[in-house]
C-alpha cells in the first residue's frame, strides 16, 4: 500500500507535474535519481546483494521478472526455482534474505490501523462518490468497476489517470499512470480536457500516462511483466486495465474452455494483486455484465451480474456497480468491499471529466 508517510520522507519537490525527475524518467527511460526517489515505496532488488545473494543471482532474478525484494518475498520457493540458475538451496537463501528486508510477520491491529489511516486515495472528481469511497480509489488494492455500456467505466478510468498525478493535498497520489486498453476506447484527448480543469500542463499529463493496447489475453498478461519493470524505474500511482475480461470472452469460448479461461484469468488477477502489493499502486479494472440467470441471486432485483465469476469476485478488493441515471448522471453502488457499507452515490460525466451529479 502507498502511504503518505513514506512519500513525505522525500518531500523535496512536492509538485509532481513540475518535477524534473518525472519528466526525465519518462523521456529518457532511466535516470540516476530514479532509484532514490522511488525507494520509499518498495525495496529495489539490488538491495539483496550483500545480504547473502550474489550479484549474478540478482541479475537472474531480474531476468525472471523480479524487480523488487517484495516481489521475491511474496512468491513461493517453487516459483523461484523455475528461474534459470536458481537451485532449491539458492531459492531458500534468497527468500530468507528477502524476508529479512520486507516485514511479513504479525503486527498489532493498532499498527495496522495506523498504516491504513495513511493510505493514499485518488479522487474521482465527484464529491459524493469520493465521500462514499472514503476519499476515493484506494492505492495498494484492486478496484473493479462493472456495468453496462456507457455507464462511465472508461470515463472514470480516464479521469483517475489524470487525478492520480495530482499532489496529495488535492486528492492525488503524485505518481504516473499505466493504462492497458483492450477495447480501443482509449482517448488521449480526454486527458487534455481533464488536465485543463486542474490547470495542469497537458503535455506533462500525457507524458505521465503510459499506454498499451492489449490484443489477446496472453498479450494482456505479458504487458504486466513489462509494467512491473516500468514501476521499478519510476513512481507509478495507478494501473488501469479497461477491460480486464473482454479479451477472455473472445479468446475462450463455450463451456469446454471455461476451466482454461478461469485459470488464465486467475493468473492475470494474481499478477495485478502482486503489482498492487509491491508498488502500492491503485489497480483499477473494468468489467462487463451479463444477464443473471442464476436463480439463487441474492438480490432479486439484480438482473445483471459481472462476468469472470468467482475469480474476479475474489480478486477485486472493492467492487463498484455503475448504472445509468438521467442525462449525464450515473449511479455508483458499492457491490462488495471489506470496509464500505453497501451504498450508492451519484456522479456525472462531463467534458472536463467526472463531476458532481446534475439536478
Ligand atoms: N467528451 C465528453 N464529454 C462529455 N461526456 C462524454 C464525453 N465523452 C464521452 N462522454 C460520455 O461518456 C459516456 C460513455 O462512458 P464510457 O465510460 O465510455 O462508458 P463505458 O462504461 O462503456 O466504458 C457516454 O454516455 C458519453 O455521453
Ligand atoms: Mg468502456
Amino acid at each position: 500500500m502507498a502511504s503518505k508517510q513514506r512519500h513525505r520522507q522525500r518531500d523535496t519537490d512536492d509538485d509532481l507535474l513540475v518535477d524534473d525527475d518525472m519528466t526525465d524518467a519518462s523521456t529518457n527511460g532511466r535516470n540516476a535519481d530514479a532509484d532514490e526517489e522511488i525507494e520509499q515505496n518498495f525495496t529495489p532488488i539490488s538491495k539483496l546483494e550483500g545480504n547473502g545473494v550474489t550479484a549474478v543471482d540478482v541479475k537472474r532474478l531480474q531476468e525472471g521478472g523480479h524487480h523488487t525484494v517484495e516481489s521475491v518475498a511474496y512468491v513461493t520457493k517453487k516459483s523461484l526455482e523455475k528461474i534459470k540458475g536458481i537451485s532449491e538451496q539458492k531459492a531458500e537463501k534468497i527468500i530468507a534474505a528477502a524476508m529479512k528486508l520486507v516485514p511479513m510477520g504479525f503486527s498489532t491491529a493498532t499498527e495496522y490501523h495506523m498504516k491504513r489511516a495513511d493510505i493514499v486515495v485518488i479522487t474521482t472528481g465527484s464529491k459524493e462518490l469520493d465521500t462514499m469511497l472514503k476519499g476515493g480509489v484506494e492505492t495498494g488494492s484492486i478496484t473493479e468497476m462493472f456495468g453496462e455500456f456507457r455507464t462511465g467505466k472508461s470515463q472514470l478510468c480516464h479521469m483517475l489517470s489524470v487525478t492520480c498525478q495530482l499532489p496529495f493535498d488535492l486528492g492525488g497520489a503524485e505518481g504516473k499512470c499505466l493504462y492497458i486498453c483492450t477495447e480501443g476506447t482509449f482517448r488521449p484527448e480526454r486527458f487534455v480536457d481533464i488536465a485543463r480543469r486542474f490547470s495542469l500542463d497537458e503535455n506533462q499529463v500525457l507524458d505521465n500516462i503510459a499506454y498499451a493496447r492489449a490484443y489477446n489475453s496472453d498479450h494482456q498478461t505479458q504487458l504486466l511483466v513489462e509494467a512491473a519493470h516500468m514501476m521499478s524505474e519510476a513512481r507509478y500511482a495507478l494501473l488501469v486495465v479497461d477491460s480486464a475480461t473482454a479479451l477472455y470472452r473472445t479468446d475462450f469460448s463455450g463451456r469446454g474452455e471455461l476451466a482454461a479461461r478461469q485459470m488464465h484469468l486467475a493468473r492475470f488477477m494474481r499478477m495485478l494483486q502482486r503489482l498492487a502489493d509491491q508498488f502500492g499502486v491503485a489497480v483499477v479494472i473494468t468489467n462487463q455484465v451479463v444477464a443473471n440467470v442464476d436463480a439463487s441471486a441474492v438480490f432479486a432485483a439484480d438482473t445483471k451480474k459481472p462476468i469472470g465469476g468467482h475469480i474476479i469476485a475474489h480478486a477485486s478488493t472493492t467492487r463498484l456497480y455503475l448504472k445509468k441515471a438521467k442525462g449525464e448522471n450515473r449511479v455508483c453502488r458499492v457491490y462488495d468491499s471489506p470496509s464500505l457499507p453497501e451504498s450508492e452515490a451519484m456522479f456525472s460525466i462531463n467534458t472536463d471529466g467526472i463531476g458532481d451529479a446534475k439536478e
